[in-house]
C-alpha cells in the first residue's frame, strides 16, 4: 500500500496521541541516573566530551526524553520541543514542571518541515527516534539547515539500520516462537485470553490489532548510513558523521520483548524484569567497547547523525 505524504502524518498523530500517557512507561523512559547517563552516553559519541549549546530545538521530542535529560546534563540552556502529537507535548510539559525547567522549555506543535522561526535562530537543531517517521526528510533536513546558526550543528540519534533492522528479525521471531514455553515457565497468563476472560478481550484484541497496524504506517524508512549521509550534505551540512551503536543488545532486548509480548503485565515476575534491564545495560556496555568503531555502521540497530553547518 502506498500512502500519501498526510496519511503518515495522521497515522502519526494517532498513534502518538494515544500511544502518549503510558509511553515513558512502555519505554522505561526515565529522569534519573539511568536516563541521564543513558542519554550523555549518546550525545558523547556525536557530540564529543563536553557540548554546550545555548539555544536548540528538538524534533518529535515526544514526551521529551532527550530534551531533559539534556538539559539535566547541562548540554543545553533552552530548548524548544517541537512535535505533531499534543499529547506527547502535554506530557513534557508536565515533566519539565516535574523537573523544574518549565522557564527554559517551550512546547510547540508542528510537522518537521516548516517551522515559525526565523532563519538562523538554534545552535543545535537534535532528535531522537524520530527521522524513521518523516515523511519527506530532504524537505525536513533543508529546514534544519535553515534553523542553525553558522556552526550549528545536527545531531540525530536512534534511527533503525536497514540492515540491522533485517537482522533483529531473527531474534524477534525465535523469542516469539518460544513465548507459550517462557509463558508456561514463569506462569504468565496469556493477555488476549485473560482479556476476553473479564469481558474487555474483543477492546482489547481489536486495540492490540490497531496499534500493530500502525506499526508498520508510522515506521516509514530504515537506513543505510549513505542516505543520511546524502540528506545532510545536499542540505549543505559539513563534518557529516554517521555511526552505528548497539548490536547485541538490541538482540538481546528484541529476543526478550518478543517473549514477553503476548503476556499479562502483571503476571511477569519483577526479577524477570530486572534481569531484562540489567542484561540490556551489560550487553550495550559490550557493544561500546568491543563493537561500535570496529564494525561497519551499518550491521548496528541504531544509527546516529552529527554534522555542521559552515
Ligand atoms: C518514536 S517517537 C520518539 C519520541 C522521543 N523523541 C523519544 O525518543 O522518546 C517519534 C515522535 O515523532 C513524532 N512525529 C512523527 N511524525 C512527525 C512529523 N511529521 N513531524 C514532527 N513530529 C513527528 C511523533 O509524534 C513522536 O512523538
Amino acid at each position: 500500500m502506498s500512502l500519501s505524504t498526510e496519511d503518515i502524518k495522521d497515522a502519526n498523530i494517532k498513534y502518538h496521541d494515544a500511544a502518549a500517557d503510558e509511553y515513558d512507561a512502555k519505554w522505561g523512559i526515565d529522569y534519573g541516573p539511568i536516563g541521564k547517563t543513558q542519554v550523555a552516553l549518546k550525545t558523547r559519541k556525536v557530540l564529543g566530551r563536553e557540548p554546550s549549546f545555548a539555544r536548540a530545538l528538538e524534533i518529535g521530542s515526544g514526551t521529551g526524553y532527550f530534551s531533559l535529560n539534556m538539559m539535566q546534563n547541562g548540554v543545553i540552556d533552552e530548548v524548544v520541543c517541537s512535535d505533531i502529537s499534543d499529547g506527547m507535548l502535554k506530557v513534557v510539559d508536565r515533566s519539565a514542571e516535574m523537573l523544574g525547567f518549565s522557564d527554559r522549555v517551550t512546547t510547540l506543535h508542528t510537522e518537521a518541515e516548516e517551522f515559525p522561526f526565523e532563519d538562523e535562530s538554534f545552535d543545535l537543531v537534535f532528535g531522537h527516534a524520530v527521522l524513521h517517521h518523516l515523511p519527506d526528510l530532504q524537505a525536513s533536513f533543508d529546514e534544519f539547515f535553515r534553523l542553525l546558526k553558522p556552526g550549528g550543528m545536527i545531531f540525530f540519534a536512534g534511527e533503525p539500520s536497514a540492515t540491522g533492522d533485517r537482522l533483529a528479525r531473527h531474534p524477534k521471531t525465535a523469542g516469539h516462537r518460544l513465548s507459550p514455553l517462557w509463558r508456561r515457565a514463569l506462569r504468565v497468563r496469556r493477555a488476549s485470553e485473560h482479556a476476553a476472560s473479564n469481558g474487555n478481550g474483543a477492546a482489547r484484541d481489536a486495540a492490540y490489532e490497531e496499534g500493530h497496524a500502525m506499526e508498520h504506517l508510522v515506521d516509514v524508512h530504515a537506513f543505510k548510513p549513505g542516505d543520511l549521509t546524502d540528506f545532510a550534505k545536499t542540505a549543505g551540512f559539513d563534518e557529516v558523521r554517521v555511526v552505528g551503536e548497539e548490536l547485541s543488545a538490541n538482540w538481546f532486548g528484541w529476543f526478550n520483548r518478543a517473549l514477553e509480548a503476548d503476556g499479562l503485565p502483571e503476571d511477569i515476575p519483577n526479577v524477570w524484569r530486572q534481569y531484562a534491564y540489567r542484561g540490556y545495560l551489560g550487553f550495550q556496555w559490550f557493544d561500546r567497547v568491543a563493537l561500535e568503531g570496529r564494525l561497519p555502521a551499518s550491521i548496528f540497530y541504531n544509527l546516529m547523525i552529527g554534522a555542521r553547518k559552515p
